[in-house]
């Protein structure tokens, strides 16, 4: 464990500091050297996000589809230590993402956060394959605003219109969702991305879980196929302690303000914006996804 971040008391939140105009964990910045030269097996599987868009329910449904369904094996350990989280400073107990790919062996699965300009080059020089979630604007916002109010290394979230706000400019760690999800949209052909969103996986979780399944060359049987499917589901992963997040001290992750796994819907948003403010959204929304006609959808 690295100096200064071993004992829970000195835990703090990270500024948020510019990379290439976007807006990154000072650890990150101060790190960026490392993390950009990180070259990936052919082997490894980049599963990308923008936070809150249901990474670690993609995580799990990949860790299960690649053990065949079995569940023991997916408990083998937390989340964050089956798939290393390739920008991430260390934690208690857990070294940094770099350091935690080195003491594994190809194949991995590597979580990232960053957008697609940012992520190193050598994943797309060996063709890794790569699984991008994407989900609605709305949503997306209400559950980063649970999350950076419960996680202490975030800047403080200020209040709730305006985080709006910051949502809106980008101003919030791993920067503007509005080109994230455009950046992995315009390449997803080209790089052969698979191009997932929440809403589809809530909506229909065993055609999802199957997409996942036939882009990764796997055909499992369908008892087991049902058998990934519910333990997946929001209820089994929310009381799963590999998957929930309680392996992370309340010092960082304080789910007593707001659980990690917090409600997992679609539409939760309509619970939080204000007509004025939902409206103001909208306009802005337009603006900025002008350019591009991804399909995303705000009930289901
Ligand atoms: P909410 O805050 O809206 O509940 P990430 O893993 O990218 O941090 O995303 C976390 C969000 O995904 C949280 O959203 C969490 O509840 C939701 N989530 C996690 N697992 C889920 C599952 N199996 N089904 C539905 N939503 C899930």
């Amino acid at each position: 464990m690295e100096e200064g971040l071993s004992c829970e008391e000195t835990f703090h939140s990270f500024p948020l500091l510019d990379m290439q105009g976007v807006r990154l964990r000072s650890y990150i910045v101060e790190n960026w050297s490392s993390i950009s030269a990180f070259c990936p097996d052919p082997t490894d599987l980049l599963i990308c996000t923008y936070p809150k868009a249901g990474t670690t329910w993609a995580q799990e449904i990949v860790d299960l589809l690649l053990h065949n369904g079995d569940t023991d094996v997916c408990k083998r350990a937390p989340t964050n230590k089956r798939m290393p989280f390739l920008e991430i400073q260390p934690y208690p107990n857990l070294p940094s993402g770099l350091e935690l790919l080195k003491s594994m062996k190809p194949p991995r699965v590597i979580k990232t956060h960053l957008p697609i300009q940012l992520v190193p080059k050598g994943f797309w020089e060996n063709k890794c394959k790569v699984i991008y979630v994407a989900r609605n604007a709305k949503d997306n916002l209400v559950s980063y605003y649970h999350f950076d109010c419960m996680n202490r290394l975030q800047p403080q979230t200020g209040s709730w219109e305006e985080y709006i706000h910051k949502f809106m400019t980008g101003n919030l760690g791993w920067g503007s969702w509005y080109d994230h999800v455009k950046g992995y949209w315009k390449y997803r052909e080209e790089r052969n991305i698979l191009y997932l969103f929440f809403e589809d996986m809530k909506e229909n979780p065993r055609r999802e879980v199957e997409r996942i399944m036939c882009y990764l060359d796997l055909s499992l049987a369908d008892d087991v196929i049902d058998k990934i499917v519910q333990f997946t589901s929001f209820r089994v992963m929310k009381d799963n302690p590999m998957t929930n997040y309680t392996f992370i001290p309340p010092s960082i992750l304080d789910q007593s303000v707001s659980s990690f796994m917090r409600k997992g819907e679609v539409g939760d948003w309509a619970n939080h914006f204000t007509a004025a403010q939902s409206q103001m959204f909208d306009e802005d929304y337009a603006k900025q996804m002008a350019d591009v006609d991804i399909p995303f959808r705000t009930t289901i």
